[in-house]
């Protein structure tokens, strides 16, 4: 059965302008049941199979370590050299390879499918939308070799492929592609994610805050973007990427949202917005996907855009530092198999040192764990947000670590 699963929205030409974008491109039958088998199989391996594992961890390889070397492996490198010819973490890692792998899979055929309607979407709204929001895309942007080099977390044609005018299938793909991603585990439900999170933490954490102006750094197609303008109205977003077939996709996004974002094709380590024009600058996911030097540049343009008394926000994984060696391990899996080569050296990196040597005040410096918003009750969100409960332990989406500074 090969049906387009079809929607109200989807099924009348006049009202696709009102539509939002992501439902003009249904799946068919065929295409929403591979997808939620591949969430199915996701959530097998990164809920059940890795608790598993880390009993077989805790009951055989750390024993069999220290018996040999008299300790306990002292790190994540020392537990991965440990691993690495256990069965079970051989099966698991393949397992894990393949599901990222079929995430993509999954998407590719519903997003070639509708690639037409979807640019044809992208030409009508043209550069300004409706609410005020505006696209600018600069054709001579130099695509850093860390995108254009790798398919970073094995995503067909990465960040900046474009395959026609005005494409936007990596945006498609993307998006939809972390969805399937996401919807097994705790990554993303109708009350949102990350930015839904962080913009209630900072509204909690910081009530004078009233935010004009709004920075995203990597803003991919704008899903961590668009939460913070629903937290705070009257605030302006502007969205910086490399991907072009991003960036015109999250513009149509703001567009069927209704939100007034300025989406801009430029590298976050020079941004050509002047001194102070932020009241907030954030990234998710971001920083980890990029050498260590760049990180350091997109810090200093942090404090530098920022306005006097403003925030940056990075939400990112948690250092080594605040990590076991196990969850080291663990997380630096991406490394290794995910496209993902600079991973590492971030989490190896001290935050708080980085930060103060972008040139903020050491006691503006801020880590900490957040809950997800998605997951857990109002109450239980702002009493762990005003520091009087702890956040739950990180992983499948259950808290953010995030960190920043105060100008
Ligand atoms: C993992 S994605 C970020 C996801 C997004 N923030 C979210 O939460 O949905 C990383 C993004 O950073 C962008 N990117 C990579 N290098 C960049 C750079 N030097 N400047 C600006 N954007 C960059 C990529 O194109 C990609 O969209």
């Amino acid at each position: 059965m090969n049906a387009v699963v079809s929607s109200a929205s989807d099924s009348d030409e006049s009202t696709h302008s009102a539509s939002r974008i992501d439902e003009l491109a249904q799946p068919t039958h065929d295409e929403l049941a591979r997808q939620q088998f591949v969430s199915m199989l996701r959530k097998r391996v990164m809920v059940d199979m890795a608790g598993k594992m880390r009993q077989v961890y805790d009951g055989e390889v750390e024993p069999a370590f220290r018996a040999e070397k008299g300790r306990a492996p002292a790190d994540g490198r020392e537990v991965r050299r440990a691993m690495l010819p256990n069965p079970y973490f051989k099966a698991w890692s393949a397992l894990r390879y393949t599901a990222q792998e079929m995430t993509w899979w999954s998407v590719l055929p519903q997003v070639e499918r509708n690639l037409p309607k979807l640019v044809a979407r992208v030409q009508q709204i043209g550069p300004r939308n409706r609410v005020g929001g505006t696209l600018r895309l600069d054709p001579d942007v130099e695509i850093p070799r860390e995108v254009s080099e790798l398919d970073i977390h094995l995503m067909p044609g990465c960040y900046h492929t474009e395959h026609g005018a005005d494409d936007v299938a990596q945006g498609a793909l993307y998006t939809y592609g972390t969805s399937v991603f996401g919807s097994g585990l705790k990554l993303a439900t109708w009350r949102g994610g990350v930015a839904a999170s962080i913009a209630r933490w900072l509204a909690i954490a910081h009530p004078e805050l009233r935010p004009l102006k709004l920075l995203d750094l990597g803003c991919t197609t704008g899903s961590n973007l668009f939460p913070y303008l629903e937290v705070f109205p009257g605030c302006e977003g502007y969205g910086v990427d490399i991907g072009a077939p991003l960036l015109r996709y999250a513009h149509a996004r703001a567009e069927t949202l209704g939100h007034k974002v300025h989406f801009s094709q430029q590298r976050a380590e020079k941004l050509d917005y002047p001194d102070a024009t932020f009241d907030v600058v954030c990234s998710s996911f971001f920083l980890h996907e990029i050498p260590v030097k760049s990180t350091r540049q997109v810090l200093r343009e942090c404090y530098r855009v920022l306005k006097p008394g403003g925030i940056m926000v990075h939400m990112e994984l948690p250092p080594s530092s605040e990590t076991d060696p196990y969850y080291t391990f663990y997380l630096d899996w991406d490394a290794y198999y995910n496209n993902e080569p600079h991973y590492a050296a971030f989490r190896a990196l001290d935050l708080r040192k980085e930060v103060l040597a972008a040139g903020f005040a050491g006691d503006a410096y801020f880590a900490r764990r957040i809950p997800n918003y998605s997951t857990v009750p109002d109450e239980q969100f702002e009493a762990s947000c005003r520091g009087e409960i702890e956040a739950p332990k990180h992983g499948n989406g259950a808290s953010w670590f995030i960190f920043g500074a105060r100008k």
